[in-house]
């Protein structure tokens, strides 16, 4: 699947206007801070709802006015709109239906979105790694999106009778009916997970292989807070710990992810090189994965990324992603003459206007 057209209104800085893509590498360049992450951004919106730097709705709209549209159409000649409303849900239509729950726009339009922050997916928290497995989850199976939500939709509630016990100790009474549904949706995503990074590891590891030339072998691993078939006796375990934090010490929203090289914890032992050059293979994985099991390729959105890597994962990079639509960004034109592809389009983004 191909981006043809991109459309926005009132969202951020971009002017409102039509945008054709061509079917390899589309590059928008520019000085900073001109629109160039806004337009990817619009891109991801219309594939997930949501912004793949976690800003608000309320943030995307135009400061000035009420609301923001984005739609893009496919080479296939699937439409889809979203609708961002500063006071109200946002609405999602794909070819011209409305849909109800804004989890039937996943698996519409699939992106990988690649911003320098996810080459420190080593280092950085357990959270992001979290959101590098359920993002893609999410796009590959809608189901497991409706389980995130359920799996949260119990744990708030479940944290938030925790805080009342505190005040009527009665309250505890219902605390296995929160345990209860924990578990339930606990499993299917601590087992969705796992046979993600089953698919995802033979993956990332052969791509990691090709960009050290075989000298590195990595393992990306699935690494859960509290193995499922335990979850629900250690959550009765817990109750009185987690009375007094006001809080859920096990379950999947602590789950994580393990990545090694030749056998050593790469997040302890792994040179910034290697973090990130298993942090780019993990990436580039999910795009192969997705193409495996959707039977189509996804969307590429490079956000800043070339600059952050060396000649030959550059390269390497550029070449692996031959057949697959590209939209990246970069700050200056010497990132991409002599290094993009023939027949790539280029567009200028100044002040908001796409050229
Ligand atoms: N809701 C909004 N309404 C209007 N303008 C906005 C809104 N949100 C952000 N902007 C403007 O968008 C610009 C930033 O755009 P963007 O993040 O796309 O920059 P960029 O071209 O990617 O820059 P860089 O190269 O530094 O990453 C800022 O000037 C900011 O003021
Ligand atoms: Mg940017």
């Amino acid at each position: 699947m191909k981006l043809h057209t991109i459309a926005f209104t009132d969202f951020r800085n971009l002017c409102d206007g039509v945008h054709e893509l061509c079917g390899g590498v589309n590059i928008l360049y520019g000085d900073n801070a001109q629109g160039k992450t806004n337009f990817l951004e619009a891109a991801y919106v219309c594939a997930t709802g949501r912004s793949q730097r976690g800003a608000s709705d309320r943030e995307m709209i135009r400061f000035d006015r009420k609301e923001a549209h984005v739609s893009v159409e496919t080479n296939d000649r699937t439409r889809i709109d979203v609708h961002l409303c500063r006071d109200g849900k946002k609405r999602a239509a794909v070819n011209h239906t409305h849909v109800r729950r804004l989890g039937e726009l996943f698996g519409n339009l699939l992106t990988v979105a690649f911003s320098p922050e996810d080459l420190k997916l080593i280092k950085s928290g357990p959270a992001e790694r979290r959101r590098f497995m359920d993002i893609e989850l999410c796009q590959l199976n809608r189901v497991y999106y409706y389980e995130l939500q359920q799996y949260y939709r119990a744990l708030r509630q479940r944290n938030n009778l925790l805080k009342d016990i505190r005040r009527y100790a009665a309250a505890a009474d219902t605390l296995p009916v929160w345990d209860r549904q924990l578990v339930e949706y606990g499993t299917k995503i601590s087992r969705r997970r796992s046979v993600f990074l089953e698919m995802l590891n033979p993956i990332a590891s052969d791509i990691h292989a090709r960009i050290t030339s075989g000298r590195e072998t990595l393992y990306v691993g699935y690494d859960p807070h509290t193995p499922a078939d335990l979850l629900e006796e250690r959550l009765a375990q817990n109750h009185k710990k987690d009375i007094a934090q006001g809080g859920t010490s096990a379950g999947v929203h602590r789950d994580d992810l393990i990545f090694s090289i030749n056998g050593l914890d790469c997040r302890i032992y792994g040179s910034q090189g290697q973090q990130r050059t298993a942090s780019l293979s993990a990436k580039l994985a999910e795009v192969r994965l997705i193409r495996r099991h959707k039977g189509h390729d996804p969307i590429l959105l490079l956000d800043d990324v070339l600059s952050e890597l060396d000649k030959n994962r550059q390269r390497f990079l550029l070449e692996s992603m031959e057949h697959i639509q590209i939209i990246m960004t970069c700050t200056g034109a010497e990132d991409i003459f002599g290094k993009t592809p023939e027949g790539s389009k280029i567009m200028r983004v100044t002040d908001g206007r796409v050229e």
